[in-house]
């Protein structure tokens, strides 16, 4: 099959691979029909993420149709279908506690030493993201093997096509659970660092959950009025000091929450943030934090702060003072996909979440490469992309 895989820092190539096959009972093999380039996806591409090997196939937003299904999977040929990014088994410790971003099954055992030392426990398996988190292939791909397929697989009605459903494998569940981590309250004040999908999602949601304003904070124009569209004000970072424009924009108290919807590659010509994009570049598991310091400075006395943004490894720096003397409260995380996709699918299905609005490009698979270099070089014009495989 052709497949879309890493080889390094900005070089992916779409090859020839073989055909994945189901392992254990509970998988489905699934053709793929749509699946999207993620910002989590440039951390791979721009190699500031460990443990990738050359050939690895890519891609954790993806949904298709099931080609073939394991003896034990709930699935039956033939149906469509949506996939988390997060694969979890759906009986253990954490499982159970609807936490199936820490699943403790789905990362096999060969590869749990190198996240146990770098964070003290594994983590669990993630689609198309290193071997650290499970080494599983991906779903930028013509077929894709799905572990797990009684419990995360969403089963999609008739009648809503793949560019309405296709982000509940990642960054539209990504965006609520950062507005629930924000513990958003009717007539808050939130702002939203980064325009990107998350944050176009969380801003979504934040609004959805009875945010009375909400500021959207990037610098690509585009970005910035699509935040706009959704409702939000807006403050483009490098036209004015960020910190002073959120004092005022919140009578001069701070927001009640920030989401940082930026992680660990920050933009930006502060200070620290130059110093940091050197480091990360002769340096193993190193975060930037720029805009994750600037939003703590920003929130509110006793705000929280929310971080769906990903970081790996180690942040110099970081404004623990502020946390603790401010008393913020903070929550992050990848996602919990699996417990919110019901309810996300019904708001879809009902007209009340709109997922189509920030998609500028469809690719097909084999073009794939040249999608990356521009969600990476261009990213004002290129806000989304969806590869038909
Ligand atoms: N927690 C999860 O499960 C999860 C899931 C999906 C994505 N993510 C992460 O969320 C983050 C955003 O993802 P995305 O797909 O929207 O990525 P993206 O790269 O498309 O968007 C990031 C946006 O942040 C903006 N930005 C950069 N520096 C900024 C600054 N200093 N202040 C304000 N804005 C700034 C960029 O201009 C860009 O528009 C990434 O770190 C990604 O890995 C996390
Ligand atoms: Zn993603
Ligand atoms: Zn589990």
């Amino acid at each position: 099959m052709r497949a879309l895989t890493w080889h390094g820092k900005f070089d992916v190539r779409v090859d020839t691979v073989p055909d994945p096959k189901i392992l254990n009972p509970r998988d489905v093999i699934l053709k793929v029909t749509s699946t999207a380039i993620c910002g989590s996806d440039l951390h791979l591409y721009d190699g500031v993420i460990p443990t990738m090997m050359a050939g690895d196939i890519l891609g954790h937003e993806f949904m298709g149709v099931v080609e073939e299904a394991g003896p034990a999977s709930t699935l039956k040929r033939g149906q469509r279908v949506v996939v988390p990014f997060t694969i979890a088994c759906g009986h253990c410790y954490f499982c159970e506690r609807q936490q199936f971003a820490a699943c403790d099954n789905s990362n096999p055992v060969e590869n749990q030493e190198i996240s146990e030392k770098l964070y003290g426990h594994a983590m669990s398996g993630l689609f198309g993201y290193s071997h650290m988190t499970g080494g599983y292939p991906g779903g930028q791909a013509e077929y894709v093997r799905v572990p797990f397929s009684d419990v995360g697989p969403v089963v999609i009605p008739d009648g809503l096509e793949d560019d309405k459903v296709l982000f509940l494998s990642d960054i539209l569940p990504t965006g609520w659970m950062a507005a629930k981590n924000a513990e958003i309250e009717e007539g808050d004040i939130v702002a939203v660092f980064g325009c990107g999908p998350v944050g176009l999602f969380s801003i979504q949601s934040a609004i959805a959950m009875g945010a009375e304003t909400v500021i959207a904070i990037d610098h690509h124009p585009r970005r910035l009025e699509l935040a706009r569209g959704l409702g939000a004000k807006i403050i483009d970072f490098t036209e004015t000091v960020v910190g002073d424009a959120l004092m005022e924009m919140s009578g001069g108290i701070g927001p009640d929450a920030v989401i940082d919807a930026v992680g660990m590659e920050a933009h930006g010509f502060a200070p620290d943030n130059v110093v940091e994009i050197v480091k990360q570049n002769v340096l193993p598991a190193q975060d930037r934090g720029h805009a994750l310091r600037e939003a703590i400075s920003a929130v509110r006395k006793g705000g929280r702060v929310s971080i769906p943004g990903v970081y790996g490894g180690y942040l110099d720096k970081f404004p623990l003072g502020a946390m603790m003397q401010k008393g913020l409260e903070i929550r992050t995380g990848q996602t919990h996909v699996q417990r919110y996709t019901a309810e996300l699918l019904e708001k879809i299905g009902n007209g009340e979440i709109d997922t189509t609005f920030l998609i500028s490009h469809h690719l097909p698979l084999e073009q794939a490469a040249e999608g990356y270099r521009n969600f990476h070089d261009n990213q004002n014009e290129w806000t989304k992309v969806v590869l038909k495989a």
